[in-house]
């Protein structure tokens, strides 16, 4: 017996037609007209839209950093990603300190041990020792073929530009993507100890530490040494019309680049949001910092126009009300200590969160949330909003990510043969979002009291059913890694 999705609207990358989709065990096996229901399951799509999955190529769950870690983690964070339709993601397992790529992933592979929903992992590289640039080539065999470098986070994450350099080489020849996070970090921590001598400590100085410029010149700088090497390059949560124009830059002389906006850049703004008064911006802090609205047109142009090839969410949600003291005490009287031992004493414990940086802007976590959000806030800013089609929406959230990361057509499409995991949307149905019915383990949401039109009403994983309505289907485990493919086509 199979589940027969009828009466629907499949929208692809491609088409939207009407037909319904037979799926059997994990894989869809067969589209057509007016399939025979008996022995199936019927699942009556009359007026909805069927999807694939959303994949949020961007994200960052139960990450160590900013002196605390991030709120979701692989069990909340994945059912709160299947409530706003996104059934896979791709998530940074980061090179320990002194340690090689396999520590990372021996790292991330215990976190998803609690995995609700499909995902992968992306490389991060701190260190790149000459034995660490022998393991390279070795993820590939394990299904991981994307490295991702990070231009800035002096002393925490920023990489020198000959190790930029020797890893798009080295990606190059295996047929792997290289990642940046794109601002030039030296700059930023000449300006951040400006303006904090200067007393200059609230949130919004965030943004005056990392202005456009500091990402356009890094954009420039990946982009180039991917015209020179030849790798293909993903430049993450773009933002500004530097980096765009670089970006653009680049591709007109055919080097293989490419990029993604995250779905806030659309929506707050420096202005009213990160300039809020007291510490309230503190929720918006996040790098590259928000821009303005001029910035959002240059992004709509630049998803348009094929520019920019996905839009994801970079993932990475800190509690606006975290608590501060018990951790680190706990820490230093435990030598450092297991984060995980800790939190299992007290499972209503709060990790700090942007209370970190009261007074000094610098040391608010950075980071935002969105996992759940994506789908819903990009389908009625962009769909509805007029400035992009249904089938441009699935290719940005669906396809474009699992073709440029190597997983195409397994993932990012309704097809013959392709897992099932498929979206019922329902184009009519209104939601207000709010902190107060969102999934996400965190205390506010970026777009609280936005009424969105269009959501997922049933959502399922490789032909099972996760979501339906309010009610959770799924299961810890139940989530696969997704091994991808090297040679991925450039956009
Ligand atoms: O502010 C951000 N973006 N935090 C997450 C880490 C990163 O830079 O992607
Ligand atoms: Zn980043
Ligand atoms: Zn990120």
């Amino acid at each position: 017996m199979g589940t027969l999705f009828k009466n629907g609207t499949i929208i692809t990358a491609s088409d939207m037609i009407q037909a319904d989709v037979l799926v059997e065990g994990e894989k869809v096996t067969l589209i057509g007209s007016n399939i025979d229901s008996k022995g199936h399951e019927v699942v009556n799509c009359k007026g909805k839209y069927l999807m694939p999955g959303g994949i949020d190529v961007h994200t960052h769950l139960d990450l160590s950093f900013g002196g605390t870690y991030s709120n979701d983690d692989f069990d909340t964070g994945h059912k709160a990603a299947a409530f706003g339709g996104t059934t896979m993601h791709i998530d940074f397992a980061m090179q320990p300190k002194g340690g090689s790529l396999h520590d990372a992933l021996k790292i991330w592979r215990k976190k998803a041990e609690l995995a609700q929903v499909d995902y992968s992992f992306h490389l991060g590289i701190t260190d790149l020792r000459d034995e660490v640039m022998d393991e390279i080539p070795t993820l590939a065999d394990e299904g991981i073929t994307s490295l991702k470098l990070f231009m800035a986070y002096k002393n925490v994450f920023q990489i020198d530009d000959k190790t930029l350099y020797r890893a798009m080489q080295q990606a190059a020849k295996h047929g792997m993507i290289v990642m940046v996070h794109a601002e030039n970090g030296d700059v930023e921590e000449q300006l951040r100890l400006q303006l904090l001598s200067e007393g200059k400590t609230d949130p919004i100085w965030h943004y005056y530490s990392r202005p456009p410029e500091i990402e356009g010149e890094a954009t420039n700088r990946a982009v180039v040494m991917s015209g020179m090497t030849g790798c293909s390059l993903y430049v993450v949560h773009m933002t500004c019309d530097p980096a765009i124009e670089a970006m653009r830059r680049g591709r007109a002389q055919g080097f293989p680049v490419m990029g993604e906006t995250c779905v806030q850049y659309f929506h707050v703004t420096r202005d009213k949001h990160l300039g809020a008064p007291g510490f309230e911006g503190a929720k918006y802090v996040c790098s590259p910092p928000i821009r303005n609205l001029h910035e959002q047109g240059t992004l709509w142009q630049a998803v348009k126009d094929g520019t920019l090839q996905a839009v994801s969410t970079d993932h990475c949600d800190f509690w606006y009300e975290g608590s501060v003291g018990p951790w680190q005490e706990w820490s230093k009287a435990h030598n450092g200590g297991d984060w995980a031992e800790f939190e299992a004493q007290d499972p209503t414990y709060r990790r700090p969160g942007k209370d970190l940086g009261k007074g000094d802007f610098s040391k608010i976590p950075n980071g935002l949330p969105g996992i759940e959000d994506r789908m819903m806030v990009m389908w009625h800013l962009g769909v509805n909003g007029g400035k992009i089609s249904p089938t441009r929406f699935v290719e940005l959230n669906c396809t474009n990510p699992a073709k440029i990361f190597g997983m195409y057509p397994r993932k990012g499409t309704i097809s013959v043969g392709g897992d099932a995991d498929i979206v019922v949307w329902d184009p009519k149905k209104s939601h207000t979002i709010s902190a107060k019915t969102h999934h996400m383990r965190v205390d506010y949401n970026l777009y609280e009291g936005m009424k969105v039109k269009g959501m997922p009403t049933q959502v399922y994983l490789r032909g099972k059913k996760v979501v339906d309505g309010d009610n959770w289907y799924g299961s810890n485990g139940s989530g696969q890694f997704i091994a991808r493919k090297p040679y991925a086509p450039v956009l």
